[in-house]
């Protein structure tokens, strides 16, 4: 008689490892997309929440800043970042303003022309800068402030007093961009050494992140880690509350600038908006069709800018600001007239439609939404910053 083989324990183990994956395969045919958590997401929400993610993006490199991704140079930026020095009174910094320890913003109201002082987070992964897109590029934004007089009002003689004064960044600064010359051209290698760090700082993965990652995974029980509150307040962001067609990405922004029925008159007359930022950005010599693009007349990205036109509907339109670190940002909107999470999403709940004026803004209208509904769109905000 033969003997029946001994148990093979690899084969068994194989075994229930196989049948765990067919339970975990079937649990998952009955539970997605149809998800059975807190809160049950349709197909369509459910590939909206995915393409929030994953974070962070993969960064393409900024081919019109020849310093950028350069570790000599992110240095240089990061030590220029606070060095008051540079600024013409010897006061002002862009930490002043910037403050690293607030999320890089200073939590004032607004600070210059009536702006709010916006973080400097996610901007590698941006295609136009300030809440008008007066600028097309990190380096030029960054220039703005650099030389404006009525902040940093920074010269190229000053820049150069500066380096000869300091051996240290005189240096770090022939590391990067060979003999400084006493042009303009060394401001806008200050400028781009600054955005090289600036585009440095990503903010970190938040609790959304994770629920994302769970739910492309399938994996319900640390997808239920996430507060049903926030799961709730997800599901009208991506279904009925449709903020989801501006905040896209995994960014939370398209990008582009829109009209959300905010007063944009000060007491200095009307904020034009994307309007005026337009004007700007044409007749400026440092946007990415003139002569400091460091990659030249190949660059992708000049197609935008060669493209853009003024339109009346941009008059009052703003920029779409990314929705990631929010917690750490009030106040909130482009004039910083809404003080905390709350009024934001007051603001989209008791829309007044007259004020929408730009066409395309359609998709927008009062949502009426009740006070649980209210908390619960708060409550999926603050989930989009780090604990
Ligand atoms: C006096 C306060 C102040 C100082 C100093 C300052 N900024 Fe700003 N920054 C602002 C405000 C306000 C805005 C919004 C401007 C606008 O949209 O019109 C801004 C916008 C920006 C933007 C565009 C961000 C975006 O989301 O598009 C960048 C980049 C930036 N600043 C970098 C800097 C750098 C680098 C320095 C130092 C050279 C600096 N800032 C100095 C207040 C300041
Ligand atoms: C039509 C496009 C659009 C839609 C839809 C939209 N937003 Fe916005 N959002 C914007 C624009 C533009 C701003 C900046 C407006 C300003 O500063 O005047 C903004 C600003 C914000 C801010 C302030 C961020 C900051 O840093 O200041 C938050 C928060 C926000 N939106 C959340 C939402 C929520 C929640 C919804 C859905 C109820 C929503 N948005 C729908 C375009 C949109």
């Amino acid at each position: 008689m033969k003997r029946a083989p001994a148990p093979d324990p690899q084969a068994a183990a194989a075994r229930r490892s196989a049948a765990a994956g067919l339970r975990a395969w079937l649990v998952g045919l009955l539970l997605l997309p149809g998800w059975c958590g807190a809160v049950d997401f349709t197909a369509d929400e459910r590939a909206r929440i995915l393409s929030h993610g994953p974070w962070p993006p993969v960064r393409v490199a900024d081919a019109s800043n020849r310093a950028d991704g350069q570790p000599e140079a992110i240095e240089l930026g990061r030590r220029l970042f606070t060095d008051r020095r540079l600024a013409a009174s010897g006061e002002l910094a862009c930490s002043s303003c910037h403050d690293p320890a607030r999320g890089f913003q200073d939590g004032q109201r607004f600070t210059r022309n009536h702006r709010n002082t916006p973080a400097l987070f996610d901007l590698a992964f941006a295609r136009w800068y300030g809440w008008d897109g007066a600028q097309d590029s990190l380096w030029a934004a960054t220039l703005r402030p650099l030389t404006a007089t009525d902040e940093l009002a920074v010269t190229p003689q000053q820049v150069m007093r500066l380096l000869r004064a300091d051996a240290g960044l005189h240096t770090a600064y022939r590391q990067v961009f060979g003999a400084p010359p006493a042009t303009e051209r060394v401001l806008v290698d200050m400028a781009k050494a600054l955005a090289a760090y600036q585009a440095t700082l990503v903010s970190p993965r938040t609790p959304f992140d994770d629920f994302r990652d769970a739910l492309a995974r399938g994996d319900l029980a640390a997808a239920d880690r996430y507060p049903p509150a926030a799961q709730r307040g997800l599901k009208l962001f991506v279904g009925e509350a449709r903020c989801w067609f501006c905040h896209t990405g995994p960014a939370f922004t398209n990008g582009e600038f829109a009209d959300i029925g905010r007063p944009f008159f000060t007491r200095q007359g009307a904020d034009p908006g994307r309007w005026g930022g337009l004007k700007q950005l044409l007749a400026s010599p440092y946007n990415r069709l003139g002569p400091h693009n460091d990659a030249g007349a190949d660059d992708p990205q000049a197609v935008a800018t060669r493209h853009v036109t003024m339109e009346p509907r941009h008059f009052g339109e703003f920029k779409v600001p990314g929705l990631r670190g929010l917690r750490a940002t009030a106040p909130y909107f482009h004039d910083g007239s809404a003080a905390t999470l709350d009024d934001v999403v007051d603001h989209y709940a008791d829309l007044d439609e007259t004020r929408l004026h730009a066409d395309g803004e359609r998709i927008l209208r009062a949502l009426r939404l009740t006070p649980e509904q209210r908390q619960d769109l708060v409550a999926f905000l603050a989930t989009l910053s780090a604990p």
